[in-house]
């Protein structure tokens, strides 16, 4: 119900702000901060050339890693392979860049259109294990949406 409620709510904003481009990411990466407790640092990327560029970003601090090079850290890793990433405990997988010490599990969508990958959301959790298969479909519905900008 919430993430159907979400899923409209974001589909408005795509359609009301095709022209802000840069304010609609903003409300978005907001509203999943909002409504899911776990998603403690929610940030949208955009492809940029070789480079992975933070266009959105909303939680308790900024990030230093606004640049990410393709294939570089978790998030170069999923838009490398255009698959979603999903990291359940950050300090076991030898690919995560550090963003915050309180980062215990990591999910990495990316936003793909005609078959290429142009940006990726990706959200950082305090909690170990923070998403499951129902998050990352969600997130993965979140994309496709994304991807009609
Ligand atoms: N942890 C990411 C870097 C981005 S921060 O989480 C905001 C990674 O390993 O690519």
């Amino acid at each position: 119900m919430l993430r159907e409620k979400v899923l409209t709510q974001i589909k408005d904003v795509v359609q009301n702000q095709k022209s802000d481009r840069s304010g609609a990411f903003q409300q978005i990466v907001e509203l999943l901060h909002k409504n899911f407790p776990a998603y403690d640092w929610v940030g949208i990327y955009l492809v940029e050339g070789e480079e992975l560029v933070l266009a959105a970003w909303k939680g308790p601090a900024a990030t230093e890693h606004t640049r990410i090079p393709i294939g570089q850290g978790v998030c170069g890793a999923a838009a490398a392979s255009g698959l979603t990433e999903v990291v359940n405990d950050v300090s076991k997988d030898n690919r995560y860049l550090s963003c915050f010490p309180s980062t215990k599990s990591e999910i990495v969508v990316p936003i793909s259109k005609e078959g290429m990958v142009i940006g990726e959301i990706d959200i950082d959790s305090n909690k170990f294990g923070a998403f499951n298969n129902v998050d990352q479909e969600f997130l993965e519905d979140v994309a496709l949406i994304l991807s009609e900008f």
